[in-house]
Parts: structure tokens; C-alpha cells; sequence
């Protein structure tokens, strides 16, 4: 049976979501952070060692005020409540993404996390915030450049990245209907087997996660090879 090192996940969908439940966005944000529990859970159970989330975007700063707000607090709220069960868990949390826009407080809750988290094993969970792929690659081509580095190559590019020493994705999921990556791990999903699924993401539950699982065990992967 192939390993499954790292599920990366674009949690697309919540509005939509809360539109039609209740006439709110905002209670669809809420219901996809609910959702992510399960997903933690199940990935545990399936021993894969990286889970990356796609909680919000470079590009997300263009939405109303109002909603990035409700976003932000919800993932203070998340982590103050979220922690001493992340730590039953053996959650390890490291952000990505350019942290010197985030609120002030928001870096020093995530920073305080990252740091209680930091000795967990069972699962390293990469939340992308103000995460987008192009200014990350930028961004490793101005430390390489810094660094006089002579011998630009494919593995230096990817030391720089906020992903370096973690394996690429096997399996790249998008939910809420889209087939697109919206600046999310275009470097690192050269090769990563994409699932992009109709359903919201706070419809997303396990079953769903297993269905791809099982699809992705199926596939033969080459590599340009035969
Ligand atoms: C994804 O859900 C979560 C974030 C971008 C923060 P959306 O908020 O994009 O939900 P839809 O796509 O508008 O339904
Ligand atoms: C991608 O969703 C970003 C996150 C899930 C955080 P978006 O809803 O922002 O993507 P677009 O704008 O539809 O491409
Ligand atoms: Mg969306």
C-alpha cells in the first residue's frame, strides 16, 4: 500500500454553505472550522504525517472588512480553545504564509502555538494564512539571492519555501466545485495527484476524505516514467 505523506486541502466553499443554510457567510466559516476536527482526526487515523490547510489567502484581503474580521477572530477563537486538545492529540501547528500581515495579536497566538506545539509528533498541521504560492516563490528566490547563492537548482528553490524539508503533497483536495488552485502549493503540487470535489467544504466529513483515499490508492503514479 502506497504511504500518504501529505494531504493538502483548499477548504473552499464555506460561504456558499452559509448562504443557503442560514443567509450567512460568516456561518458558513464558522461551520467549516467545526469541520476541521474530523478531518484532523481521520488523517491521524490514517497516519498521514502533514495536513495542510488553505485558511486564507493573499488574495483574500479584496472581501468586505466585516468577513476578514469574523475570519480572524475565528481563528483566535480556534486556538484558544483548540489547544489543550491539540496537545492530546499530538497536533504539531507551524503556519505558513507571509506572517507580517497578519493583526498583531493573531502572530502572537499563532507564534505562542507554534511553540507549545512544536514537540507533538503525531501530525503536523500547516495552516496557510496570508499564504499565496507565487509571493512564497518570490520570496525564496530573494533569500537565494541574499545568500549569493551560485547554484540556483530546483532543490535550493525549495529549501527557501515555506514548505522546506516537507515532503510535496500526494494528495491535493479541493472542495465547493472550482477547478482551480487559487495560488495555493504551485510549486509544490508538481506532481500531486488533485481531487477537486463538488461538495462545501463543512459537507466534507470523512466518508468523503476515504472515497479519495481509496481513488488515490488506485492511480498509478509515473513521474514521466512508465
Ligand atoms: C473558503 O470559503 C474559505 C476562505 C476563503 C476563507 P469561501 O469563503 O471562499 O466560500 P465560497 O467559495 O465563497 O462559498
Ligand atoms: C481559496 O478560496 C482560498 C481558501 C480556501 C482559503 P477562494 O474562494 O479565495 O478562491 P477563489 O477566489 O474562488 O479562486
Ligand atoms: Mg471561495
Amino acid at each position: 500500500m502506497k504511504t500518504i505523506k501529505h494531504v493538502a486541502i483548499i477548504m473552499d466553499g464555506n460561504g456558499r454553505w452559509g448562504l443557503k443554510k442560514r443567509g450567512s457567510r460568516h456561518f458558513g466559516h464558522l461551520s467549516g472550522f467545526r469541520n476541521l476536527e474530523n478531518i484532523v482526526d481521520f488523517s491521524i487515523k490514517k497516519k498521514i504525517s502533514y495536513l495542510t490547510l488553505f485558511a486564507f489567502s493573499t488574495e483574500n484581503w479584496k472581501r468586505p472588512e466585516s468577513e476578514i474580521k469574523y475570519l480572524f477572530d475565528l481563528i483566535r477563537k480556534y486556538f484558544k480553545k483548540k489547544i489543550s486538545s491539540l496537545m492530546e492529540k499530538g497536533a504539531r501547528i507551524k503556519i505558513i504564509g507571509n506572517k507580517n500581515k497578519l493583526p498583531k495579536d493573531v502572530r502572537k497566538i499563532i507564534s505562542n502555538v507554534e511553540k507549545i506545539t512544536k514537540k507533538n509528533k503525531k501530525i503536523q498541521i500547516l495552516l496557510a494564512l496570508n499564504y499565496g504560492s507565487k509571493e512564497e516563490i518570490v520570496n525564496s528566490f530573494k533569500k537565494l539571492i541574499k545568500k549569493k547563492v551560485k547554484k540556483v537548482s530546483v532543490k535550493q528553490i525549495s529549501n527557501y519555501l515555506y514548505t522546506s524539508r516537507i515532503p510535496d503533497p500526494e494528495i491535493l483536495i479541493r472542495t465547493g466545485g472550482y477547478f482551480r488552485l487559487s495560488n495555493f502549493l504551485l510549486w509544490q503540487s508538481a506532481y500531486s495527484e488533485l481531487f477537486f470535489l463538488k461538495k462545501l467544504w463543512p459537507d466534507f466529513k470523512e466518508k468523503d476524505f476515504s472515497k479519495v483515499i481509496q481513488k488515490y490508492y488506485k492511480i498509478k503514479r509515473n513521474f514521466g516514467s512508465l
